[in-house]
């Protein structure tokens, strides 16, 4: 087989085999296949597509490149969420715990932020002692004793997708359905839940900006994942405006805190109970009526929260900080932004929103950067909210006084005013199963 004639066959419009498909995935990770031939193939995937059965096998070779976590002693009860990725996005850290409360087994590998979106490993360590690497024995004795364990991607987890992904970056084949979404479901099969729901974000934050393409990759996501056999479901959720009110890792999880503590019932709560109700319904079978009722009563009586300081002590997080969430230390200063007139907030433009607060230090421009868990954003107004001249609509918070103006000048570019109400737009648009 030569690889030439796989890259002349997609070129010309044809459906390339299993085996050669294998072929490409198993040379390139080797080494043997190079770059400049690997990203021509990338390019005729982009213009000619895939078919199911080609994504399919993409998929699965992908996710065999490197090891796979076998979880099938948990059965169907092994459940795993997937975010699209987007700002204030912390509902990992609420959603695993409600859904570990109601006896499924919740097992997460999380990224770290990158550009304008956070990531779960970095709200994470802003708990002192939170341990983000485990060794596999510690990784299944606390599935098994808690039902939870979340830790950072490591060891030799689809090493296709991260050699294939970064030149995907820099050949300009990134925004492509089948390639995407063997990209992300090769990740969540080698990591083993036999469910998965996915929160596919649609919005200015989000990756997919748009609902009919975030609907079609949604789409294409269930159906790729169940045909590897998985349960899985697609939530797609709005990602225009920040979730919730806290951008910044240690200020989200204190925002997490307060939902698993029912003091909050905002669109952050409202995204969380539909996931959770998803990963119940597709891990432990319950009916939606009775996955919405189990997952809202476990935050009402408590044992979400318990659930939550279980795992934490479990992974050596303090939990004496999230039993009294002002233990967090403050960044140093805090810069409220005021609105310029009376009027409405129209919209936010999440993604600068989500780089103002890289800018205040809470997340990293590249990967080598380091991050400080106090920085970041507070918002006192979401979209809708009526604004009378001077009054606070974010206060910024930071150690660095020489990043304010930039991160000021950044939310203030996102941020729009009408002077009539202005239209609201779903929070979950639709759930794919
Ligand atoms: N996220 C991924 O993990 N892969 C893609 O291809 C795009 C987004």
């Amino acid at each position: 087989m030569r690889m030439y004639d796989i890259i002349e066959k997609k070129r010309n419009g044809f459906e390339l085999s299993d085996e050669e498909i294998k072929f490409f995935i198993d040379g390139f990770t080797s080494g043997d296949i190079p770059d400049y031939q690997a990203s021509a193939l990338m390019m005729a995937i982009y213009f000619r597509g895939m078919s199911e059965r080609e994504t399919v096998t993409l998929t699965l070779a992908m996710a065999d490149s490197g090891d796979r976590v076998d979880l099938s002693e948990f059965g169907s009860l092994s459940v795993d969420k997937h975010s699209t990725g987007g700002v204030g996005d912390k509902t990992s850290l609420i959603v695993a715990p409600i859904v570990a409360s109601l006896g499924a087994k919740v097992t997460k590998m999380s990224g770290r932020g990158l550009g304008h979106t956070g990531g779960t490993v970095d709200k994470l360590e802003s708990i002192p002692g939170y341990k983000t690497t485990l060794s596999k024995e510690e990784f299944f004795n606390q599935i098994k004793n808690t039902g939870i364990a979340v830790i950072g991607q490591s060891g030799n987890l689809t090493p296709a997708d991260k050699k294939l992904y970064a030149l995907r970056d820099v050949t300009a084949t990134v925004e492509s359905i089948p390639l995407i979404t063997s990209s992300i479901m090769s990740k969540k099969i080698a990591a083993g839940s036999h469910s998965i729901v996915l929160d596919v974000k649609v919005g200015s934050g989000a990756f997919m900006k748009d609902l009919q393409s975030a609907e079609i990759l949604a789409r294409e996501m269930v159906k790729i994942g169940k045909m590897c056999g998985r349960n899985i479901a697609a939530v797609l959720s709005d990602m225009d405006a920040p979730l919730g009110t806290n951008i910044g890792n240690s200020l989200e999880v204190v925002e997490a805190v307060k939902v698993l503590k029912n003091e909050l019932h905002n669109d952050l709560y409202e995204v969380c109970v539909t996931l959770a109700t998803q990963m119940v319904c597709l891990s432990l079978g319950y009916t939606p009526e009775k996955a919405k009722d189990s997952v809202i009563n476990a935050i009402e009586s408590g044992s979400a929260f318990n659930k939550m300081k279980q795992w934490i002590a479990a992974q050596g997080g303090d939990i004496s900080y999230l039993e009294d969430v002002t233990k967090f230390p403050k960044a140093e200063l805090c810069y409220n932004l005021t609105a310029e007139a009376d009027a409405y907030i129209a919209g936010f433009d999440s993604e600068k929103i989500g780089l103002s607060a890289v800018c205040l230090g809470a997340g990293r421009a590249t990967k080598e950067d380091s991050i400080n868990h106090a920085a970041g954003i507070v918002l006192n107004k979401k979209p809708g909210d009526k604004v009378t001249k001077g009054e606070t609509i974010a206060s910024l918070y930071t150690d660095e006084p020489d990043c304010i103006s930039s991160a000021a000048e950044m939310f203030i570019s996102a941020v729009s005013y009408s002077e009539n109400i202005p239209e609201t737009k779903p929070l979950i648009y639709q759930v794919i199963r």
